[in-house]
């Protein structure tokens, strides 16, 4: 009788002998159990969670949710379960939505990518991941990676803006951030793989219509970036990519994700994707469901228990092969030995575990985050506030609220901790100063009875400070808006503060762009705060008072109406030129470019110096820039360096982003900004297939209002 402990048991052996091992020991039923996960208390309002009783010692994985308090004794009372009562004794994974951090909320990742700070990024989301790992989270659904350019879509709070190039290396970011922090690593996600962004009419869970070429350059890049960089996990989606849906799709989940780019990890599905196939006409049965996503390549079954209950018998009828479900169980064993959960099946209580509020080091994180995130979209001289600003109207319904500014997603976040921006002013403002706050108007509701106390509240003010928004439920998902226009009577609330013709500041708080354009004529300074965290109040109330200079860019075009959608940066060229084509009842061009952003301090940027102008696809071209801050105060500067292909094999966006850099620039100072092109990197695009061409020819470099041409040899 060996006193050795099986070769799975062993942590000195290889991963891959040690799931070999265990695969070897594993009855079908114990293979299936861990292709299960399980919904564990409230973990989505969109979704609905099963009760704690009907948990088997031997399910694979769970998806918790409920207040943290709780949360790491339920984990642990669930392992004890799967780890002594379970024949082989293999732990559970549990998961969440650790989306924009866990007890301390961040900015949301809409927010994240206009700070265009990657490192800031990885911070965020190792402070999340220590944070949840603390209270026994091995595995957060995020980042999601999603391409978006259709604001009504209220997941686009949740993308990073529509830039591949940009949501590439924020998912980089994202997965060091989760899975390389060495105190607390927990497995990263990308998601939903892939598509899902591209909703139709931006309703939610609806059909997907997209090119394969479309696909290959806009929505696939950040997934690959994503994989490349060692996420350990991938999430399927809902959408159904041009009549095949993404949770039983072949091309995406087997020959891209596994033969080209030899992903490992596990695939797991969206909440009930594989049954929601049945809705959408893909599987006329749950079996077929079952049948049609594990054979395409979903390896964990998210709370709807179609593998659990059709695969054994799929097997039995030649439709699914046991070689199939090894493989797939043998994915999860592997992600389970990657986070050492045989050795450290238990989470013990820490330092994080205890605060009942947010710990004051991560809290400072966030408002640095929400600072950078903030983006000055219009400033006529009316911001920073004016010394002679004695008295201020703060009207809106979301100026005195501190839910909108964790926004969807919001985890352990408390709304009821959350600094709202009136508390926000008040504690900065001077004793010489009144602040009349007056909410006017609720967020999504049509009571008129608060407009009559907002205009009581403008008489005596030398300005006036609206703040509309979101409330948290408006933006996430299953948040679709048929317009962006502010919710309810909001803009009404706005006319009132204009009809004084006093300056208005409009500070925004939401998940998306906001439509503005009506009154953004008359407005004295406008601020995209969006959903700016835990500490998102203080960001805005730091950059109304000067006391730090504002340096966000906007990662996402920002419509004038929701019928300009879709609007972007990245179009291709249009077949005629100049005004051919466009609206005629209304500007064509967005109200505020991608990209655009002020500063309390002025930037100048000289012209574009090339090492060459012709280059071979073996070469290297390296451009630089010299940017001066011809203002009276430092300023973080970002240079984000775009390249056109000006003609090629199938028609090229007008602009690709394709590098961007970051730096401070101090008052009266000069800097260089540099960008290395490397052909094979910069210059290529795919083909319908992914494959990457690279053709000869001139190309456009711009950057900031630069521009200059070059050209690659054959
Ligand atoms: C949801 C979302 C997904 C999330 C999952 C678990 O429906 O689409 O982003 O990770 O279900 O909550």
């Amino acid at each position: 009788m060996s006193l050795e402990p099986p070769p799975y048991l062993r942590p000195n052996l290889a991963i891959a002998e040690r799931v070999s091992d265990l695969l070897g020991r594993m009855t079908l039923g114990e293979k299936l159990d861990q292709l299960h996960q399980c919904g564990v208390g409230d973990t989505n309002p969109n979704n609905l969670a099963q009760r704690l009783d009907q948990f088997q010692p031997t399910y694979g994985s769970y998806i918790v949710g409920g207040p943290w308090r709780t949360l790491l004794e339920t984990r642990n009372v669930l392992q004890q379960r799967a780890v002594e009562e379970s024949r082989l004794g293999i732990p559970a994974l549990f998961g969440a939505d650790v989306i924009h951090g866990y007890r301390t909320i961040a900015p949301i990742p809409l927010a994240q990518a206009c700070s265009w700070n990657p490192e800031l990024v990885r911070r965020l989301c190792a402070m999340a991941g220590a944070e949840a790992r603390a209270h026994g989270i091995d595995w957060t659904f995020a980042p999601m990676v999603d391409h978006c350019v259709d604001a009504r879509w209220g997941r686009i709070a949740e993308t990073f803006g529509e830039s591949p190039h940009a949501s590439s290396v924020f998912a980089v970011a994202s997965i060091q951030g989760y899975q390389e922090n060495p105190a607390a690593p927990i497995a990263a996600c990308l998601k939903h793989y892939v598509g899902y962004g591209a909703s139709e009419g931006g309703r939610d869970y609806v059909s997907t219509d997209i090119s394969w070429q479309k696909l290959w350059e806009m929505h696939l890049p950040p997934f690959e970036a994503g994989v490349r960089a060692g996420a350990y996990t991938v999430m399927s989606a809902f959408n159904d990519l041009s009549g095949i849906p993404t949770s039983a799709h072949p091309y995406t989940l087997t020959e891209i994700l596994r033969q080209r780019w030899h992903f490992a990890g596990p695939v797991v599905s969206d909440w009930a994707s594989v049954a929601q196939l049945i809705h959408q006409g893909f599987a006329a049965h749950g079996a077929e469901a079952a049948q049609k996503a594990l054979n395409a390549g979903v390896d964990i079954d998210m709370a709807d228990g179609l593998f659990r209950e059709h695969i054994k018998q799929l097997i039995e009828r030649g439709l699914v092969s046991l070689q199939r479900v090894d493989e797939a169980t043998g994915r999860v064993l592997w992600l389970k030995f990657k986070l050492g959960l045989f050795e450290r099946p238990y989470t013990k209580a820490n330092a994080l575990t205890a605060p009942s509020t947010p710990p004051p080091e991560n809290l400072r994180l966030t408002e640095e985050a929400a600072a950078r995130s903030l983006v000055l979209l219009k400033n006529n001289g009316a911001l920073p506030l004016a010394a002679n600003v004695k008295r201020i109207a703060l009207l809106g319904p979301v100026a005195d609220r501190g839910g909108p500014l964790l926004g969807s997603w919001a985890q352990q976040g408390d709304p009821a901790e959350t600094e709202t921006l009136a508390a926000a002013l008040r504690s900065r403002l001077g004793s010489d100063v009144t602040l009349i706050v007056a909410p006017g108007c609720g967020i999504d509701d049509y009571d008129p009875s608060g407009i009559e106390q907002a205009q009581e509240a403008t008489h005596a003010a030398d300005l006036i400070i609206v703040c509309l928004g979101e409330d948290q439920h408006m933006n996430g998902e299953n948040a679709s808006r048929s317009t962006l226009r502010p919710a309810g009577r909001q803009t009404q609330v706005l006319d009132v503060a204009l009809a004084t013709n006093k300056p208005v500041i409009l500070v925004l708080v939401a998940g998306r762009p906001l439509e503005i354009d009506a009154v953004e004529h008359q407005l004295a300074a406008v601020v995209a705060a969006w959903c700016g965290g835990s500490r998102g109040a203080a960001a805005i109330a730091d950059a109304l008072l000067g006391r730090l200079n504002p340096s966000g860019r906007l990662a996402v075009t920002w419509p004038r109406t929701a019928g300009q959608i879709p609007l972007y940066h990245n179009m291709r060229p249009k077949a005629r030129l100049a005004d051919e084509g466009n609206y005629r009842d209304s500007l064509t061009t967005p109200l505020y470019e991608f990209g655009h952003g002020l500063s309390y301090t002025t930037f100048q940027m000289g012209p574009i110096q090339l090492s060459a102008t012709t280059l071979s696809p073996r070469e290297r071209l390296i451009a630089e820039v010299a940017v001066t801050n011809t203002g009276p105060r430092d300023g973080i500067e970002t240079v984000l360096w775009f390249i056109r292909d000006v003609a090629a094999g199938i028609t090229r966006p007008l602009k690709e982003l394709k590098h961007f850099e970051q730096a401070l620039i101090g008052a009266g100072q000069t800097l260089a900004f540099r960008f290395v092109i490397e052909p094979k990197r910069d210059l290529t695009f795919p083909d319908d297939s992914g494959r990457p061409q690279l053709e000869p020819g001139e190309f456009i470099l711009f950057a900031g209002g630069e521009r200059v041409s070059f050209h690659l040899t054959a």
